[in-house]
């Protein structure tokens, strides 16, 4: 895919993060940068809604403080915290993940996206989440709600039929990650996404994206 303009692109970044300024939603995980919390948060953000994750999220901290103590839990128990939020998979992939990191890293998640990508359970989303949410490099995350924001503004509806496979969205995510913001920027597309670009009722009349957005000149939605 050819990629957008670098004007555009600063515009979008600029926009996005003065958006964010005034949005942001004050969420636990995002008042620690420790590797292990940001781990637990984006694993339980996988498949379940930010409002069930957070009770869980503390709840889980209170009792596996640290990595060492998930490493020493029993599966069983933790599996039986996390069971509410379904997909159970996840907790026994996030205890091996925790065995893991014990044995082999001394306790300390990689920084690497091959180091990460190599532990139970964590694709390119997980391992770009861990490395620009705990160690603050320039890695893309895209999830459902990044995708539909990027489709929407960068392709459009008729361009957005024809992609096939994730390439297009993730080539996107990189280019458009300003150099050492990754943080903000991928916290900022995801609330972006989640409260303002939504599924069904997109804000699209009062959003800073309007005059460049392949999508609102098209349609409403
Ligand atoms: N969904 C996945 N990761 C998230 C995060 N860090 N903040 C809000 N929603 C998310």
């Amino acid at each position: 895919m050819k990629l957008p303009p670098a004007p555009r692109i600063r515009r979008f970044q600029r926009r996005l993060l003065a958006w964010y300024g005034v949005h942001r939603r004050d969420l636990p995980w995002r008042r620690t940068r420790r590797p292990y919390r940001v781990l637990v948060s984006e694993i339980m953000l996988q498949q379940t809604q930010v409002d069930r994750v957070i009770p869980k999220y503390l709840q889980f901290l209170r009792r596996y403080p640290t990595i060492r103590h998930l490493a020493r839990a029993r599966v069983e128990e933790v599996r039986r915290l996390w069971y509410p939020l379904g997909y159970n998979i996840r907790p026994v992939r996030l205890h091996a993940i925790a065995r893991e990191t014990v044995a082999r890293y001394a306790g300390r998640l990689p920084d690497d996206e091959e180091a990460l990508r190599r532990l139970p359970g964590i694709g390119r989303y997980t391992a770009g989440a861990v490395r620009a949410f705990a160690y603050g490099r320039d890695a893309a995350v895209l999830d459902t709600n990044v995708r539909r924001v990027l489709g929407r503004v960068f392709l459009g509806p008729r361009r957005l039929a024809r992609v096939r496979g994730q390439k297009t969205f993730w080539d996107l995510a990189e280019a458009l990650l300003p150099p050492g913001r990754a943080y903000d920027f991928n916290q900022a597309l995801m609330d972006f996404g989640a409260t303002w670009c939504t599924p069904r009722k997109p804000q699209c009349p009062r959003c800073p994206m309007r005059g460049f957005c392949a999508t609102v000149a098209t349609s409403a939605s």
